[in-house]
């Protein structure tokens, strides 16, 4: 039997370093990958430490080129293992932020490579493959900041929700040779990345019912689980991991 591979990008860190364990810990091999190279050893020797496999394969994703780079690096590193890459976490995101007026051109330039147009190659590179083998999960990681305004989270936002569209298309392109494809949309969760928000996350988290700041962990579990075969029939789904955030 082919070892399942996943690659998971931005996952020297935060949620995605989250999703690493969880999916090594459920017999998953997976690519590490960040700019980072000490802290993505760092997860991987974690991951070797605990039984599981894990390869670290850096990459800075700006532009279509850095993604087919990458998805050729991870697609080596799956069948080098005797596996097959036929899991995708689009995870690694820009969250700068502010005012509309003042925004640099290359701050939005930057947001929507990062965040919209390295998943859109990353999956033009990866799915095809899958979709040829008959099976494959994509899970894009998106945000709250989609879904409902937040203040100063405009670019971030535009470049999630198109994410979540581009969910729903692939899911419709893919999902009949059997890929399936989801967004998980995370409320405030305590990462490296969200310290530099302080009190701030607190009281975003408060508008909540549930009122509280989420770990890695939680949003980790929920794309777990959209990859698992217990949501093999679910597919174009944006599934809110928020405390309640949007129902109110
Ligand atoms: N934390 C929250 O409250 C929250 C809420 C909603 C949605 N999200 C979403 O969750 C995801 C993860 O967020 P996080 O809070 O876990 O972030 P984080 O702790 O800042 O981690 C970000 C990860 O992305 C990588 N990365 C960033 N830019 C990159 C680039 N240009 N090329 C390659 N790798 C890059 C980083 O790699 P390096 O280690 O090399 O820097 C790091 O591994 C993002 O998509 C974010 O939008 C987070």
């Amino acid at each position: 039997m082919e070892t399942k591979t996943a690659l998971i990008t931005g996952s020297t860190s935060g949620i995605g370093r989250a999703t690493a364990l969880k999916l090594a810990r459920d017999g998953v091999r997976v690519v590490v990958s960040g700019r980072d190279a000490d802290r993505g050893m760092e997860v991987v020797e974690r991951i070797r430490a605990e039984g599981g496999g894990a390869e670290f394969v850096g990459a800075e994703l700006r532009d279509a080129q850095s993604a087919a780079e990458l998805a050729a690096k991870a697609t080596k590193v799956a069948e080098s293992a005797g596996g097959v890459l036929n899991i995708l976490v689009n995870n690694a995101a820009i969250g700068s932020g502010g005012p509309t007026a003042g925004t640099e051109e290359s701050t939005f330039d930057a947001v929507l490579a990062t965040n919209l147009k390295v998943p859109f190659y990353l999956v033009a590179n990866i799915a095809p493959a899958m979709a040829a083998r008959g099976g494959g999960a994509i899970v894009n990681v998106s945000t709250l900041a989609a879904e409902v305004a937040l203040p100063g989270l405009s670019v971030y936002g535009a470049s999630k929700a198109a994410l979540d569209l581009l969910t729903k298309s692939w899911a419709a392109e893919f999902g009949p040779a059997g890929v399936r494809v989801n967004s998980v949309s995370p409320g405030p969760t305590r990462t490296p990345g969200s310290e530099a928000l302080g009190e701030a996350l607190e009281q975003l988290a408060a508008q909540a019912p549930l009122g509280f700041v989420a770990d890695p962990e939680d949003i980790a579990a929920a794309i777990a689980f959209l990859i698992s075969d217990q949501a093999r029939f679910i597919t174009g789904a944006v599934l809110d991991v928020n405390g309640g955030r949007t129902v109110v």
